[in-house]
């Protein structure tokens, strides 16, 4: 690689767009760009480019079929690299913004002719300028909606090595190192945790896959011990006490799904009660809990959330851990986002009691900066995960394994798997703890920041101060509280239409959500800040593309009032 087409060489910039000269459709920097684009693409010559019969018989391959492994593949790789790159720059330089301000019909129907439109090797760049184009992206301070978060440049060009070797986890001839690198990892990532040298675990897809994993071993040991079966193997019994899982009513809806896939079904899942903040009531645990001890019913697992989706707020894990050990309940920690606190020595404390769970989700693609899948599933004891073990013979058979090939095949619900701890483990080691730490508390910052800005803004209402990187906030219309049309329905309704707005404009991109309950009044917006670059005057540019979008909408929907014959409010 000879470093990377900076978008300067490519002619000078049109004015009027901050920081990405050029931007929107047609703008004279994009246009230039795109020319580039095209015009690596025509002098690309990647090895695997080379006509048929330019090689000896064997080595040639038709273009595009070019190799990424091998001591040929960074070779081939490079030019193609060099396009990608210049159409990601191009893309983004068109987008100008954090999403491109097109409807989503306008926009399929572009994707769509690009798609039908690209060819041969035009295909690469021409599709990843449209990707770029058309993404959402959490780089810009403006997207702050999910946990969705930008991803360090050192961890995609691990993610590139992975990719380009292609190793796969389930055998130790498939990914040699790999294989040593992930359990590297996750003794360290274990280590963060709390847990002892007797902690094992696995790379897996997010949050979502972790929970199940949880809620596997939880089900397979709490009732294989209650109905003395093996119930990996037998099934969940027919009879016998019904399970019960307990969670926060504010917990990720995968612990539902979860209890569905295991054969518990979704409604044992019994929701427990929480505060203002989204945080489980541990006084309505320990009712739940007794009640179904009374019922003769099964508490199988309790699951806390430290760092809710919504407001990233941390359940009382100390009670918790006690109260799932009082019932004999297994007790797994949904840290997919919060995880990312263990990482700030300020923010670490939040935590504490994490050490007590038999099994934690962690998600290195929240609060981690790594590009999508990074999730990490770990158990306190390895004998715990006793019923997933497998041996397959084409993949680890015993007489490998006792003569040293270790195989994570039994740690995994899948086969074929990623080395999505290679990226981590890069960032880990380059960053180390305390520099990912201070991401960690830049964004904190931030959030700290832009829910004081709320606070100060005569037209937005907090809900509550944020505990990680997140909060909900609302705009609140002229009038509101107030008779007839100003009701909490219509706040809900301009607030809901706000957020459209501004993905339409291509201004901002901010999450919506809806509090806990019933009835009108209960749609928040909210922002997840995971840009540690962003500052706090990009969170209030943020906060004002919002209160304009709200009296923008506000009037409409006078307008529309008017047009029915109702009063203004
Ligand atoms: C608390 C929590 N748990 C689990 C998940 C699911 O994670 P994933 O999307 O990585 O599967 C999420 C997703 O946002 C989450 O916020």
């Amino acid at each position: 690689m000879t470093g990377r087409v900076r978008a300067a060489e490519a002619g000078s910039p049109a004015p009027g767009v901050p920081g990405v000269p050029g931007a929107r459709d047609g703008g004279g920097r994009a246009e230039a760009l795109r020319a580039l684009v095209d015009g690596l693409l025509a002098s690309a010559s990647p090895a695997g480019a080379e006509p048929p019969g330019s090689e000896p018989p064997g080595v040639a391959s038709p273009p595009g079929t070019a190799l990424s492994g091998s001591v040929e593949g960074p070779g081939a790789l490079e030019p193609l690299l060099r396009a990608a790159l210049a159409a990601l720059e191009e893309g983004a330089a068109r987008r100008g913004g954090p999403v491109p301000a097109l409807e989503p019909g306008e926009l399929a129907a572009r994707v769509a002719g690009e798609y039908a439109a690209a060819r041969g090797e035009g295909a690469l760049p021409r599709l990843t300028s449209l990707l770029a184009y058309g993404s959402a992206d959490p780089a810009d301070p403006l997207c702050a909606a999910h946990l969705h978060c930008p991803p360090l440049a050192v961890a995609v060009a691990a993610d590139l090595a992975v990719s380009a070797l292609n190793p796969s986890q389930d055998s130790w001839d498939q990914a040699p190192a790999a294989t040593t690198l992930e359990t590297l990892l996750l003794a360290e990532l274990a280590g963060m945790v709390g847990y002892g040298e007797e902690a094992a675990g696995v790379l897996t897809s997010g949050g979502t896959e972790s929970n199940l994993m949880g809620l596997m071993l939880a089900r397979d040991r709490v009732m294989g011990r209650a109905s003395g079966r093996q119930v990996e193997l037998e099934g969940v019994p027919r009879t016998g006490p019904r399970p019960r899982v307990f969670t926060s009513a504010a917990a990720h809806f995968s612990v539902q799904r979860a209890a569905a896939l295991l054969g518990l079904g979704e409604d044992a899942v019994v929701p427990v009660g929480i505060d203002h903040a989204q945080r489980m009531d541990p006084g309505a645990l320990a009712g739940a809990l007794r009640r179904c001890a009374g019922a003769g019913e099964l508490p199988v697992a309790v699951v806390a959330t430290a760092g809710t989706t919504d407001t990233g707020t941390v359940d009382p894990l100390p009670e918790c851990a006690r109260l799932a050990a009082e019932y004999g309940a297994w007790f797994h920690v949904d840290a997919a986002y919060g995880g990312g606190a263990l990482l700030s020595d300020r923010l670490a404390p939040l935590l504490d009691g994490v050490e007590l769970a038999d099994s934690v989700s962690l998600d290195w693609h929240k609060l981690g900066w790594q590009p999508v899948a990074a999730g990490v599933f770990l158990v306190r004891r390895a004998q715990t995960y006793a019923s997933l073990a497998r041996r397959a013979a084409y993949l680890n058979p015993r007489d490998d394994e006792e003569a040293g090939y270790p195989s994570l095949l039994g740690l995994s619900l899948r086969t074929t798997r990623r080395a999505d701890g290679f990226s981590i483990a890069v960032t880990l080691r380059a960053l180390g703890r305390e520099g990912l730490g201070r991401l960690v508390d830049a964004c904190h910052d931030l959030a700290l920041a832009g829910a004081e800005a709320v606070r100060a803004h005569p037209r937005l209402e907090l809900h509550a101060d944020p505990v990680l990187t997140a909060f909900l906030f609302r705009y609140v219309p002229r009038g509101h509280g107030g008779p007839g049309r100003s009701g909490p329905g219509r706040a809900d309704r301009i607030n809901a239409a706000l957020r459209r707005r501004l993905l339409r404009e291509g201004r901002a991109v901010v999450g919506r959500t809806e509090l806990p309950g019933e009835g009108p009044g209960r749609v928040r917006l909210k922002l997840t800040l995971l840009n540690p670059h962003a500052t706090p005057s990009d969170v209030e540019r943020l906060l004002e593309a919002v209160a304009e979008a709200g009296l923008a909408e506000e009037r409409a929907d006078e307008r529309a009032g008017e047009q029915a014959g109702e009063e203004s409010p």
